[in-house]
């Protein structure tokens, strides 16, 4: 379901990650684990597509990255793949439950309250669903990511 074959990334001269193959199945929960500096967030941001590779190719529900970019790699990585950013990266003029609808609607897919509701409730933060994240305690802001990440039930999901 997502593979990864002769990745290899550079900034500038200097290799940062180089990863002969890896490959992650359904409901598989994978923990990257390493030194700091060795290339964890580069892989994570080659995996989600973010960042596109020096070397080497990314599969993902049979879709290769690398063959798309601009709008349909957005929308695809929008459909597909949730991320969990280290910073949560929330739009402050809104309110929860809008920076939910948001994430559907850059997705290109239909507006679905009932859904929000359900992903806020299973989150135990349903009763903070009109609130703007600045009057979020940070675990409710760290929850409100996590929700934004499965909203559009994507097929992997990536924990920064
Ligand atoms: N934008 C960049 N430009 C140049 N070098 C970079 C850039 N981002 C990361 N690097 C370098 O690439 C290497 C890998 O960085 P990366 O952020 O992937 O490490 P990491 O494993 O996530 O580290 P940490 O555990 O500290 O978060 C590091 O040596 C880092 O200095
Ligand atoms: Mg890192």
């Amino acid at each position: 379901m997502l593979t990864a074959e002769q990745i290899r990334h550079r900034y500038g001269t200097r290799d940062a990650l180089v990863l002969d193959a890896f490959a992650g199945a359904p409901n598989e929960s994978w923990l990257i684990l390493g030194q700091s500096g060795n290339g964890k967030t580069t892989l994570l941001h080659i995996l989600a597509g973010l960042i596109r590779p020096t070397a080497g190719k990314v599969i993902i529900n049979r879709q290769d990255l690398g063959a798309l970019s601009g709008f349909r790699l957005d929308r695809f990585r929008g459909r597909t793949i949730g991320f969990v950013p280290q910073q949560l990266h929330l739009i402050g003029s809104l309110s929860v439950t809008a920076n939910l609808a948001l994430a559907r609607y850059l997705a290109g897919l239909p507006a679905d309250a009932a859904r929000i509701t359900r992903v806020l409730k299973d989150l135990g933060i349903e009763d903070r669903a009109d609130a703007l994240p600045t009057a979020l305690s940070h675990g409710q802001a760290q929850r409100v990511a996590v929700a934004r990440a499965v909203i559009n039930a994507p097929a992997v999901i990536h924990r920064g």
